[in-house]
């Protein structure tokens, strides 16, 4: 996975198509040192603290500071108990695969910072809260887990010291909500995965109504890297603002398909031409969605833009999880959000009305345009629905998500749309 930039933390264990560290490995190359650290020389403020001062930000897709959520836990001794450190493994976003390849590439990586995340929050119970297909996953964690549990590192006195922790591997039942934190929550609790309301924040009113931290795999991953090094050496990590480094990925008609951990606000253009290796041969770039599909697209006046969150923020998107999606010239824009819309339709919780009901029309809409049936008037609809269905209009930021490739397709390949109207089909299919 790793490029020419070589402080890669994230990945430095990972070797594709290779059997995972044990536990004796990991702990060789300095694995399980962040947590000696943690019990042994710091307090839970501590560690809260360093990570505050590191600048990570959530690599789930909205990027709120981790330091921040953490300090929202209620700490001391007349704080509710038990507490819950989650870690959001459900990855189903399209085009994001960075959490599986930590997942099977470093299991330990990731206990050893669920754990030391739990010492600063002080949780009690930990759960990885695990995508169904993610199988390989499951098998390399548990079986990183009881290797942990076997030294001491899991379970009652952790390394001798007050600090215990209860550790669950739960896989998902397979919907996509479930990776929205809250429907996470509902669903651990073996009700229908649908949101709740925000605030309460899952910090002070999360699992069975008690003080929760629901963190991203990527997110977490970072934590044990932060507490050996600190966190100036962390934010020097990066080239911009945000501290650390970002696994960006990107999917589509590139020469190398692939992951890449490398300094937070690296250039699209870079990681695109040096890292994917440009356009495959007979190819033109059109747009992207850089990270998954809920996303709006950028084109090529973009690609000079920092992959960070606030400078593809500026540009009118979101670097949501960094996995990027390549439109090229080959490909019918209009089938390709066609596509999106379906799934959205088909993974909405059918808990609010616009949601249930509006996602299913705009695929319905797209599909009539697709199909050489649209009309001029269909634009407007579509355009009216990513006002209904936008931020604000509905329970959760499911369909908002839905809306931004559809409105900015609309604004970027409008002439694409439009002539599959005049023309009454689809100018990619023969
Ligand atoms: P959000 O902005 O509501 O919340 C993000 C996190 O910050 C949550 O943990 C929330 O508890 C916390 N937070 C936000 N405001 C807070 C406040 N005032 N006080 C305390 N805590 C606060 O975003 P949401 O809905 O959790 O996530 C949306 C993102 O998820 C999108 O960017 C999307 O790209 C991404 N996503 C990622 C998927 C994946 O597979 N990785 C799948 C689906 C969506």
């Amino acid at each position: 996975m790793n490029g020419k930039f070589m402080a890669t933390p994230l990945t430095q264990n990972i070797t594709p198509d290779r059997e995972p560290l044990d536990i004796k490995q990991y702990q060789q190359v300095g694995g399980y040192q962040a947590l000696r650290k943690a019990l042994r020389e710091m307090s839970p403020q501590e560690v809260q603290q360093t990570v505050k001062d590191s600048k990570l930000r959530g690599r789930g897709g909205a990027g709120f500071p981790t330091g921040m959520k953490w300090s929202f836990i209620p700490m001391g001794d007349d704080a509710p108990h038990p507490k819950y450190l989650i870690a959001n493994a459900d990855e189903m976003e399209p085009g994001t695969f960075k959490d599986r390849l930590l997942m099977e590439g470093d299991p330990h990586q990731l206990l050893e910072a669920m754990i030391v995340s739990s010492y600063a929050t002080q949780a009690d119970v930990a759960y990885i809260f695990l995508r169904d297909e993610y199988k390989l996953a499951a098998h390399r964690l548990k079986q990183a887990a009881q290797e942990a549990r076997e030294q001491g590192l899991l379970g009652k006195h952790i390394l001798g010291s007050g600090f215990s922790l209860e550790f669950h591997i739960h896989t998902s039942a397979g919907r996509y909500i479930c990776g929205e934190e809250t429907a996470l929550v509902t669903s651990l609790e073996g009700k229908r995965a649908i949101p709740r309301q925000k605030p309460p924040y899952p910090q002070t009113c999360g699992l069975w109504g008690k003080p929760t931290v629901v963190n991203n795999v990527e997110t977490l991953c970072n934590v044990p890297h932060i507490i050996n090094h600190g966190a100036e050496w962390y934010q020097n990590l990066s080239r911009s603002e945000d501290g650390g480094t970002k696994i960006y990925g990107t999917s589509g008609r590139v020469k190398r398909p692939g992951a890449w951990e490398l300094p937070m606000g690296t250039p699209i253009r870079e990681i695109l031409e040096e890292y994917a290796g440009g356009m495959q041969e007979g190819y033109t770039f059109r747009g992207l969605l850089p990270g998954g599909a809920s996303t709006d697209f950028l084109v090529e006046e973009h690609l000079e833009t920092p992959m960070d969150f606030d400078a593809v923020m500026k540009v009118g998107s979101r670097m949501g999880t960094g996995g990027m999606i390549i439109l090229d010239d080959k490909t019918c824009p209009v089938a390709m959000v066609l596509n999106l819309e379906r799934f959205f339709a088909q993974e909405s919780c059918g808990w609010c009305t616009p949601c249930r009901d509006g996602l299913p029309w705009v695929a319905h809409i797209l599909q009539a345009i697709e199909e050489g049936r649209g009309q001029m008037e269909d634009l407007e609809i579509l355009e009216m629905h990513t006002q209904f269905l936008g931020p604000g209009k509905t329970f959760c930021m499911h369909a908002p998500g839905a809306m931004e490739p559809l409105q900015s397709a609309l604004k970027y390949f409008r002439e694409d749309f439009e002539q599959h109207i005049r023309e009454q089909h689809c100018p990619w299919r023969s």
